[in-house]
């Protein structure tokens, strides 16, 4: 399959490394210093885009991608006020675009073991619900995409509580969501429930970058031959 990837930064270059040794071709690679080349046959000749950039460029990305009819797999996180957009012009256009907030399998796993869990905890008001994510000082949004997902999974079972906070619970309806940034940390996100007599912990520690680098290459081979909007829910069918 021929990628081109989109931000050659962290991801970018593990994404790279993971796609060679599964016999990929890369044929177009951008980052800040040379956006032009999405505009070239290189790039047009992509089977699939993967796109890591950051917040503020990734919409634009996916516009010039979409231009160029490449199908796009993204994980930027911190752009998703727009997404009804992209959901419209994959069903209106015939535009196919796939984004998870996370690639990784394992945390995807963990996505069904939340709400499994919150359905249970549905049941026990004894029980408060906070959440924590602990990232690497470069981060530039919070809380993390991860999060954001984990606290849906949350908000959609437990009724008692309706909106996820950033740091402080202005009322008992809200979900408050802890964002801690140090040193090098890949991901780490904690869903804790506590009750006066004792405390529930549901953790992901993510040990590298290399488990989200692999979900997006095996999203990039799932995504190549389809249309519309995907998602990880789709590929894993859990
Ligand atoms: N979904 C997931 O599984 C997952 C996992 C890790 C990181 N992320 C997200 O992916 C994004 C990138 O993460 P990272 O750790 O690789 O960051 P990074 O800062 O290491 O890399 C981002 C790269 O994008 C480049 N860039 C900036 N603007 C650009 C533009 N207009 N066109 C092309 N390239 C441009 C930067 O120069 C940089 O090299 C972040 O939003 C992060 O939160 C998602």
């Amino acid at each position: 399959m021929k990628i081109a990837l989109i931000g050659y930064g962290k991801m970018g270059k593990t994404i790279e490394q993971i796609a060679l040794s599964r016999g990929h071709q890369i044929v177009s690679i951008i980052d800040i210093n040379n956006p032009e080349e999405i505009y070239s046959d290189n790039f047009k000749s992509a089977d699939v885009a993967i796109e890591f950039t950051t917040p503020a460029t990734a919409f634009d990305n996916y516009m010039k991608c979409f231009a160029a009819d490449v199908p796009v797999v993204s994980g930027t996180t911190g752009w998703l006020n727009r997404i009804g957009e992209i959901k419209d012009m994959c069903e209106k256009e015939g535009k196919t675009f796939f984004y998870a907030s996370n690639f990784s399998i394992g945390v995807n796993i963990f996505f069904a073991l939340n709400k499994h869990l919150a359905k249970i905890m549905n049941q026990f008001p004894a029980y408060d619900v906070k959440m924590m994510e602990t990232h690497h000082i470069h981060k530039l949004d919070a809380p993390s995409g991860t999060a954001i997902t984990l606290a849906e999974g949350v908000l959609e079972n437990i009724e008692r509580k309706e909106r996820w906070t950033l740091e402080t619970a202005e009322k008992e309806t809200d979900l408050p969501i802890y964002a801690i940034r140090e040193g090098e940390v890949p991901g780490i996100h904690e869903i804790t429930y506590e009750s006066d007599v004792d405390t529930i912990v549901i953790k992901h520690d993510a040990k590298s970058r290399a488990g989200f680098a692999l979900g997006a290459v095996i999203a990039a081979e799932f995504t190549a031959d389809k249309k519309g909007f995907l998602g990880m829910e789709d590929m894993l069918k859990f």
